[in-house]
């Protein structure tokens, strides 16, 4: 039997395999949204949301290039969409991006231009902007999806929060790692707007980052965390900030990988570190659910490679149990934990 798809089946085959991810119950006391189990990643969502609406308004025509800085995921996800939709796609990165991510971008048909020094106002990410704002100059007609502030990257969020809501009911607490702040506004904007009101939403960014207003550091996790001042972070959305170190996450990924077999990397290991030390600390029976973005194939190199993690100091010594409270002028090298002030809150 002739079990071959028609050609023009394929490309539909590959968007049917974003979204419905799986929650999975970890011993430690939270469920994790699987998003690593998209074709690409928990940028697949945006990517594919971004593009869709901008095709539909006209801002993207067809066959028009599309431009973005991106640290991987978000480069995956549009790959897809290039397939999809037929654009060439243009990711501009920096040397950090992983050797398996730049190979798999280029094999989707992505061209991937490398920055080679980081700006010295807003680091490896202005270098990045700086690279997209010539291409978008040089190449005609093309689009830049704007991850860091275009309104349809949160947007694109609302189907992750329904199918949460279908698999969990009730949710109490949503643990986010926080880069563009994309998925952590629009997720918890659409729970809270459904079946959540009350929803406490948890964001864990990195040691290094100038997200919430800490100055820039050296960072050395990808994914979450940034060097400018994203638009689409929703600060007023937060109850909680923990800011985790690479060390932390490290130990955090390694052991949900041993215990649990789902891990993923640098970001799924300090979300899951907040999500377990919250479900200690919480009363019994408060639900939580993490969001883990992707798994772990792309960190073999670092997270999971001994020697990486004993060059940069990640396996020895001890790391925080708990949390150190946030105190203003005192400089952040560890999981700190910060409570924002609710006071004049909208929701
Ligand atoms: C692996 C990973 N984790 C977390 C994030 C942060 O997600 P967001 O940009 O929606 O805040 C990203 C963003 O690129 C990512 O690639």
């Amino acid at each position: 039997m002739n079990n071959l798809l028609p050609v023009a089946a394929l490309p539909s085959l590959a968007a049917q395999a974003v979204g419905n991810t799986p929650v999975l119950w970890t011993d430690d006391g939270y469920w994790a949204k699987l998003e690593g189990f998209n074709v690409g990643g928990i940028k697949d969502r945006a990517a594919l949301h971004m593009v869709e609406q901008a095709r539909r308004r006209g801002e993207l025509r067809p066959g028009a290039p599309i431009v973005e800085s991106t640290s991987g995921t978000l480069g995956l996800g549009l790959a897809l969409a290039g397939v999809l939709h037929g654009h060439p796609v243009h990711v501009v990165t920096d040397p950090g991006l992983e050797p398996i991510v730049r190979r798999m971008l280029a094999a989707h048909g992505a061209q991937v231009h490398v920055v080679r020094e980081p700006s010295p106002h807003g680091g490896w990410q202005q270098a990045r902007m700086d690279r997209v704002a010539e291409l978008l100059l040089s190449l005609d007609g093309s689009w830049w999806p704007n991850q860091y502030g275009n309104p349809d990257n949160p947007d694109a969020y609302t189907g992750l929060a329904a199918e949460l809501s279908g698999q969990l009911d009730r949710i109490d607490v949503l643990v986010c790692a926080v880069g563009t702040g994309g998925h952590s506004a629009g997720i918890s904007r659409a729970l809270r707007a459904t079946g959540s009101p009350a929803l406490e939403l948890v964001g864990v960014d990195s040691v290094g980052s100038t997200v919430f207003g800490l100055p820039a550091g050296e960072r050395l996790m990808r994914g979450l965390g940034s060097s400018i001042h994203p638009g689409n972070v929703d600060h007023g959305a937060f109850d909680e900030i923990h800011w985790v170190g690479p060390a932390e996450a490290v130990r955090a990924a390694r052991r949900l990988a041993s215990r649990h077999f789902a891990t993923g990397g640098w970001s799924v290991g300090a979300v899951a570190l907040v999500a377990g030390w919250l479900a200690r600390t919480r009363p019994r029976g408060t639900r939580i659910a993490a969001v883990f973005p992707d798994g772990p194939q792309r960190y073999f190199d670092t997270v999971f490679n001994d020697e990486f993690c004993a060059a940069h100091g990640l396996l020895s010594g001890p790391v925080r149990e708990d949390p150190a409270g946030y105190e203003p002028g005192t400089p952040v090298d560890g999981w700190t934990r910060k409570v924002m002030d609710r006071a004049g809150r909208a929701r």
